[in-house]
This record gives structure tokens, C-alpha cells and sequence, in this order.
């Protein structure tokens, strides 16, 4: 009762206060196990939640491929990092930079779809697609299928894509998925493109389904990153005090990776190490089947055009 009190109350939950108190309470899950042997590949790794989830990993044992957006970031990533671990350089949001990090991987046990923005302004990507969804949405779509093969000759394998509690404010927009004909705001958009990472993360696992390998999403709660300094001063500045660290927000997404309960599911959300609903009484109502298969038709013709 009161995890699901601190769920649904936001702050004390997403906050630091909320890791703290449900590790304590019985049913905790135990920590993961060393991955000795597994090889990880974590994208947006050289800052905030990215590296602390990659430094996790490689403290289990585990050779971590850490994604970052260019050589000098992917070089930032290794310094920081200590273990096994290499620093790979591929901006996420284009489609074509995928296919190529994709083509040189030979093994993948674990994959996590980590990196994020939230740009000031309407930004767009490479291939010209709207910034958040290109780096939330469309680059995880292309990302898993490229490496579904390499995934599946390790199977079980584990996909985790990281979203993030906004997304219960927002439902899909059908005939406007990208909100192109929308005024551009910053909060709003990132929402919606995280919105829409669940459900790719949803199509991707029914569509997965038999091949040993689980997709799931996870959303850190309140982490007091680079990320949210830059984006959102205001907010860190009223929350600072509660916000978790870089390691806890991380906490979800290593162990998603590594223990065995994840296995036995696939397409599910997750925070704090519970499965969580998609949608509240109080946020955005699920969204049709009709917007969802639109959704899935538009990063078919997006990631097709490149
Ligand atoms: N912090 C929170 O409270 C919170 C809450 C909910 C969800 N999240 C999610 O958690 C994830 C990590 O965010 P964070 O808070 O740790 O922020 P962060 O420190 O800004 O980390 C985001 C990382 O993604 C990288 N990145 C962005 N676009 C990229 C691209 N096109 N190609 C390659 N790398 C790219 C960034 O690289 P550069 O540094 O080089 O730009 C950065 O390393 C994000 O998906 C975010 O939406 C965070």
C-alpha cells in the first residue's frame, strides 16, 4: 500500500525519499547478479542516468558498449567509466548513424535506450524528423530491430527503453503524431515523445514475442542530472533538495538488465523495480488502436526514407 501510495502521490515517490523508503519494505527485489561474460550497450552514456547505468553494469562484471553523440563524448563516457567498458560514437537520432553502430556489434545481451532531450526550441534531427520524437521514438525503434538478430543469438535478451513520468500527461496525437501542427513546447513535446516510447516499447515486445528477447520501459522518477539542470532550472531549483542521484535513478534500469523476475515479461512499464500502470485516472486516457498502428506505420515510413 505504500508503494502504491508513494506511486500515485508523485513527488515524495518519484523523489528521492520514494527509493529509499520502498527499499526498505519486504519484497524488495534483491540486486542483480554478476553479468561476468554479458555484453551491455547503454546509449546517452557519458552523463547523468546513461553513465551511472553504464558504470552499474560494468561494476557487475559486464562489457559495456557506452553510446555517446560523437568521438570527443565517447572519449568524456570512457574517462568517467571504470571497468570494461568502450566508448562508441553515434548520434541517436539519426537513423543512418543506427544502422552503422548496429552493424559492428557482434554480441548484445543487453540493450538500454537511455538517451534524451529536451531541446529550448523545435529542433530537428539529420533526417529531418522532430527532434524528441527522432531521439526518443524513432532512433529505439530502428536501434532494436537492427540489433533484434544479434540480441536473439544471446537470448534471453533484455531491451530496456527509458521514458519518463511526463508521459502521463500526454496521449498520442493521431494525424499528428510528431505535433508538427502544434506550437512547440518544450515540457509538452518531450511528454508526448515519451508517451509514444511506450507504446513502440509495447509493439516491439509483441512483435519480439518468441524470440527470447524482452523489451521493456522504465522511467527513473526525479534525477538530478545535467539533463534536468539544463532543461528544467526552475524545476531543479524548487526540487534539488528531494531529487535522487544520478546512480538512483539508474537503479531501475541495471537491474531490469540483470535480475531474472524481468525474464518472465515483456512489454511492461517499470519504476523502483515494480512493474507501474501506463496510464492514471488522473493523466492521459490510453490511446486507439487506430493511433497506435498509425504511430507504428510512421516510424516504418521514417526509418524506411533513410
Ligand atoms: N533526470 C531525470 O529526472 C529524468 C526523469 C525522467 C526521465 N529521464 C530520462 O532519463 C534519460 C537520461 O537523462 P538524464 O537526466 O541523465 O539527462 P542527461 O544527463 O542530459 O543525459 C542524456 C544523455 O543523452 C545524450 N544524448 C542526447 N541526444 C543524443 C543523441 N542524438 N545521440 C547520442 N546521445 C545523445 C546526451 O549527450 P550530450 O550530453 O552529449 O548532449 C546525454 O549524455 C533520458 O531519456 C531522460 O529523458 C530523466
Amino acid at each position: 500500500m505504500l508503494d502504491t501510495f508513494l506511486d500515485r502521490t508523485i513527488a515524495p515517490g518519484y523523489g528521492k525519499l520514494g527509493l529509499v523508503l520502498r527499499r526498505r519494505l519486504p519484497g524488495w527485489p534483491a540486486d542483480p547478479p554478476r553479468m561476468d561474460g554479458q555484453v551491455v550497450m547503454v546509449t546517452g552514456a557519458a552523463s547523468g542516468i546513461g553513465l551511472a547505468a553504464a558504470q552499474g553494469f560494468a561494476s557487475l562484471g559486464a562489457t559495456v558498449l557506452a553510446v555517446a553523440r560523437n568521438e570527443q563524448r565517447a572519449k568524456d563516457a570512457e574517462k568517467a567509466l571504470s571497468g570494461d567498458v568502450r566508448g562508441v560514437a553515434c548520434d541517436v537520432s539519426s537513423v543512418a548513424a543506427l544502422r552503422e553502430l548496429a552493424e559492428g556489434v557482434e554480441r548484445l545481451d543487453v540493450l538500454v535506450n537511455n538517451a534524451g532531450v529536451m531541446p529550448g526550441e523545435r529542433s530537428r534531427s539529420v533526417d529531418d524528423v522532430e527532434l524528441t520524437f527522432a531521439t526518443h521514438v524513432l532512433g529505439p525503434f530502428v536501434l532494436i530491430q537492427a540489433l533484434a538478430p544479434v540480441l536473439e543469438a544471446n537470448a534471453p535478451a533484455r531491451v530496456i527503453n527509458v521514458t519518463s513520468g511526463g508521459m502521463y500527461t500526454q496521449a498520442l496525437r493521431p494525424g499528428d503524431l510528431m505535433s508538427e501542427q502544434d506550437e512547440y513546447n518544450p515540457k509538452t513535446f518531450y511528454a508526448r515523445s515519451k508517451r509514444a516510447e511506450v507504446v513502440v516499447t509495447e509493439q516491439l515486445a509483441t512483435r519480439l514475442a518468441g524470440t527470447g528477447i524482452v523489451v521493456h520501459s522504465m522511467h527513473p522518477g526525479w534525477a538530478d542530472t545535467a539533463g534536468i539542470q539544463h532543461a528544467m532550472p526552475v524545476f531543479r531549483k524548487v526540487a534539488g533538495p528531494i531529487l535522487r542521484s544520478d546512480a538512483e535513478g539508474a537503479d531501475t534500469i541495471v537491474w531490469l538488465g540483470g535480475a531474472a523476475e524481468p525474464l518472465q515479461s515483456t512489454g511492461k512499464l517499470w519504476m523502483d523495480r515494480a512493474m507501474r500502470p501506463t496510464h492514471y485516472r488522473f493523466g492521459a486516457s490510453p490511446d486507439g488502436v487506430e493511433a497506435r498502428e498509425e504511430l507504428w506505420k510512421l516510424c516504418e515510413r521514417l526509418a524506411s526514407a533513410v
